[in-house]
């Protein structure tokens, strides 16, 4: 099967109420883990690079390792690019195959995310790329902060909707309290549901995407530190929550942080055990199994989408 765009899968999600994952890549056992397991959950998959990635794996690599999976696996992929900083990167990314680019101004005011993003969408769509969009700021939610400087953090919904309408964006990441990276929150865990159930009524037909969605699997953060790592209080969005979004009209969870500490856990705990393995098959075969498992796991158990290719 070629490479995909998002609308499909897209479709079937908001039809079916599930959620598809998008899984950061950066190198070549990430992609084979995470095919794996959408192959055998009989999944579609988003396999995402952000700018970094690009810069660390060489888009002429990622291209042909995805190429790979497509030869080896018959599910729908779609190939994304994750928080495209500008216009130029946007571009690169259109014109080298992907089929979905990601313009995030979400750091520009309204007026100006509007204009930027959509420059992307005139190029991506007259090149048959999809585009997401970004509303909102993900800065994660501190306890100190008042409810009104809260509440401005979050995605305004009727703004969603304005624009939705103004830029022609194909699917929109709104900030209803996660945030990147270990340290999703200080408290107990919470999203604000309200939001995103105005923001679906408003935009019925719009893909909703949440960033910032990695569980911090608590499993994992656990062997990290056991063998020396040192990440103490990490904290992230927990499966039951993530589960009801997939119900309530996210269609993209985003997910790095638990590959990347799928990865480190593996490897710390085989340096550890045994010194003497210097073989780099070794650690980074367990390290694949490892994210094969994860990404398994939240196909199945918290997006819902197996047997939805
Ligand atoms: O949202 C950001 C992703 O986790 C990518 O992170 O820029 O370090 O590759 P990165
Ligand atoms: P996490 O840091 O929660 O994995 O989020 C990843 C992400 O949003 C990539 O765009
Ligand atoms: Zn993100």
């Amino acid at each position: 099967m070629a490479l995909v765009t998002t609308k499909e899968m897209f479709k079937k999600s908001m039809e079916e109420h599930f959620a598809i994952g998008a899984f950061n890549v950066n190198n070549m056992e990430i992609i084979q883990g995470i095919v794996d397991a959408a192959a055998e959950e009989k999944s579609p998959v988003i396999l995402q690079c952000s700018s970094s990635a690009l810069k660390y794996a060489r888009i002429p690599y990622l291209r042909k390792m995805i190429e790979a999976a497509l030869e080896e696996h018959d599910i729908p992929i779609a190939l994304h690019l994750d928080h495209g900083p500008d216009f130029e990167t946007c571009k690169l990314c259109v014109d080298n195959g992907f089929t979905s680019v990601m313009f995030d101004g979400s750091k520009y005011d309204f007026e100006e995310n509007i204009r930027l993003t959509k420059e992307v969408v005139d190029y991506a769509h007259a090149h048959g790329v999809v585009v997401e969009a970004e509303l909102g700021k993900l800065a994660g939610v501190e306890d100190d902060v008042n409810v009104s400087e809260n509440d401005a953090m979050y995605t305004d919904p009727i703004q969603a909707k304005e624009f939705v309408e103004r830029t022609g964006c194909d699917s929109l990441a709104i900030a209803i309290g996660t945030s990147h990276g270990a340290y999703k929150f200080k408290g107990e865990p919470r999203l604000r549901f309200d939001i995103l159930a105005k923001v679906k009524e408003l935009i019925p037909n719009t893909p909703i995407v949440l960033h910032g969605a990695s569980t911090v699997i608590p499993e994992l953060v656990e062997m990290c530190n056991k063998y020396g790592g040192n990440i103490p209080g990490a904290k992230g969005v927990p499966d039951e929550i993530l589960h009801e979004a997939s119900l309530k009209g996210v269609s993209k969870i985003n997910v790095d942080t638990d590959l990347r500490l799928a990865m480190t856990a593996e490897i710390r705990k085989i340096f550890a055990e045994d010194p003497s393995v210097f073989d780099p098959r070794k650690y980074l075969g367990v390290a694949r199994d490892q994210i094969k498992a994860t990404v398994q796991h939240k196909i199945r158990d918290v997006f819902g989408s197996s047997n939805k290719a």
